[in-house]
């Protein structure tokens, strides 16, 4: 016969089972609105390359540029989400995407080749936190966080593909570093 066992509300413990520590939660939850004012910080950079990106190909790059833009849009709910998930607190205004962003505001690219090297090196600093990201999910144990960024690492390793490619052989190569 099983035996009902109550637990003494004095001894409970208000930790749910399986979450993560508070200390996890505090650490994780700040990198994850970085990495999301970085997302939007990406995007908007992204759409604004692709509304003024001009010259021989401008129908491949406007394309290219659409489709990676969605992309990264599509990102930043996932993040937030995620956020919202451990407990922690996400982004409310653009405000606070301009104070926890790390991506540069350098918008003066005139030509085609520069507003994608431009992209290619904001993409390449977000692979670089997404990697940091990824260790300090894993060193808290937080398994769904580590597989979502490994998806978002893959998928920023494609634009960088994407991008290096297009602008293979270019003579101003990195000329905006
Ligand atoms: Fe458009």
């Amino acid at each position: 016969m099983a035996i009902a066992t109550t637990i003494p509300a004095s001894t409970r413990v208000h930790k749910r089972v399986g979450a993560l520590e508070p200390i996890a939660v505090t650490e994780i939850s700040k990198d994850l609105r970085q990495l999301l004012a970085d997302v939007f910080a990406l995007y908007v950079k992204t759409k604004g390359a692709h509304w003024h990106i001009s010259g021989g190909h401008f129908r491949d790059y406007h394309l290219l540029l659409d489709e990676q833009a969605e992309q990264i849009f599509a990102m930043t709910d996932e993040i937030a989400e995620r956020t919202r998930k451990i407990g922690g607190t996400s982004l409310h205004s653009i405000a606070e995407i301009a104070q926890h962003k790390r991506l540069s505001d350098q918008t003066d690219s005139v030509t085609a080749q520069s507003l994608l090297w431009g992209l290619v090196i904001d993409n390449e600093q977000l692979l670089a936190s997404l990697r940091n990201s990824h260790e300090l999910c894993a060193q808290h144990n937080d398994v769904a966080t580590t597989s979502l960024i490994e998806v978002w690492t893959d998928q920023t390793e494609r634009r960088l593909w994407f991008l290096n490619a297009t602008l293979e052989g270019d003579p101003t190569h990195r000329s905006t570093e």
